[in-house]
């Protein structure tokens, strides 16, 4: 990202160029694919094992997985993983992830593993990242080499994640979505790819029932249909597919649904909602190459920012709890 990033900046302006690819080179200096080489060899192959075993198991994991990398991050240290101590309360009581985020066992499985074949070395941060690349790899995805060597936090934060700015609602419209990955440094441009991750992974009928019963911009048949299982009243937690084509292949069956107006979520439609994205879903829809390329590219870079190095955080023996 950092390189193409630059020579796009250095066709037009050499010196901001220069200064660019400093600032994106230091941000990232310390993350690399082989961080575990010889402290953990077996590291990857641990993680790729327990992770391709769970999605075996249960689809919907690889799904549940790649979630939870994305409400780790913006600061990917597994704070996500802390349980509430009396000294903090955690982020997985937050609005978006009560109830609804999931895999936490999974991560144990992995961390207790890795503790007995290298100890203390490597982090819940890391295996989270790893562990969506895995779990995207095992339902069809395209593959990207995850940068490693980030360490855990030693607190969490429930005000943070209740944050929209963090992490967005799916009520939100598309210039809201776009200010907030904008704020975290990424183009429009990732967003829409990022967002293709709705290509697996199932919904709460709370998630969508305004959508369903009240908007315009929707399939008329598509919205009866999700009536039933999604009733006006009850069934809050009803699972619906976020993309009732495929919902257990990472493909672009996405796009094909935004084009028809059959967006799960209300922030899903937005992007082909006669907006500034709708020819990059068509671009999508039509070509699936160009969104895996853009996807590994996006998704690559949100688990590289900010991460904690050196010496700050620890590496945590247990995902849940702080040594
Ligand atoms: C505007 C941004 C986003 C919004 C509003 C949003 C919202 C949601 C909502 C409401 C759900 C259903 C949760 C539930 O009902 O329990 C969901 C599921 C999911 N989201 Fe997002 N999301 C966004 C971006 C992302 C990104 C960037 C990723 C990954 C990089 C992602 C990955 C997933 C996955 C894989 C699921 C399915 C999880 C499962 O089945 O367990 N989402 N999202
Ligand atoms: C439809 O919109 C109205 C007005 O905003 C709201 O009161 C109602 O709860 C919505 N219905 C559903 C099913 O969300
Ligand atoms: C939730 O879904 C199940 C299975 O489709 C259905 O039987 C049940 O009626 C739904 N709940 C409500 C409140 O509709």
């Amino acid at each position: 990202m950092a390189i193409e990033h630059s020579s796009v900046k250095c066709s037009f302006v050499y010196s901001s160029c220069f200064l660019v690819l400093l600032v994106l080179n230091f941000s990232s200096a310390q993350l690399s694919a082989n961080f575990y080489a010889k402290t953990c060899p077996k590291a990857l192959y641990t993680i790729r094992n327990v992770v391709s075993n769970a999605v075996v198991k249960e689809h919907r994991m690889g799904a549940s997985l790649l979630r939870l990398h994305f409400h780790d991050c913006f600061g990917c240290d597994a704070s996500v993983l802390l349980d509430d101590t009396s000294s903090f309360t955690g982020e997985k009581g937050a609005g978006a992830n009560v109830n609804s985020l999931r895999g936490f066992d999974v991560i144990d499985t992995v961390k207790t593993q890795l503790e007995s074949i290298c100890p203390g070395v490597v982090s819940c941060a890391d295996i989270l990242a790893v562990a969506a690349r895995d779990s995207v790899v095992a339902l069809g995805g395209p593959t990207w080499n995850v940068q490693l060597g980030r360490r855990d936090s030693t607190t969490a934060s429930l005000d943070d994640a209740n944050k929209v700015a963090n992490i967005p609602s799916p009520a939100m419209d598309l210039s809201d979505i776009i200010t907030v990955f904008t704020n975290k440094g990424f183009t429009t441009k990732e967003m829409v790819a990022l967002l293709g991750s709705h290509t697996i992974g199932q919904a709460r009928c709370l998630t969508f029932r305004n959508r369903v019963y009240n908007e315009t911009l929707i399939d008329a048949s598509f919205a009866t249909s999700l009536k039933t299982n999604c009733p006006i009243t009850l069934g809050d937690d009803n699972l619906t597919a976020l993309d009732a084509s495929s919902p257990i292949l990472f493909d672009n069956g996405y796009f094909h649904n935004l084009v028809k107006n059959e967006g799960l979520l209300h922030s899903d439609q937005q992007l082909f909602s006669g907006g500034s994205t709708d020819s990059q879903v068509s671009a999508y829809r039509a070509n699936f190459i160009t969104f895996f390329v853009d996807f590994a590219n996006a998704i690559l870079k949100m688990g590289n920012l900010s991460p904690l190095t050196g010496n700050n955080g620890e590496i945590r023996t247990n995902c849940r709890k702080v040594n």
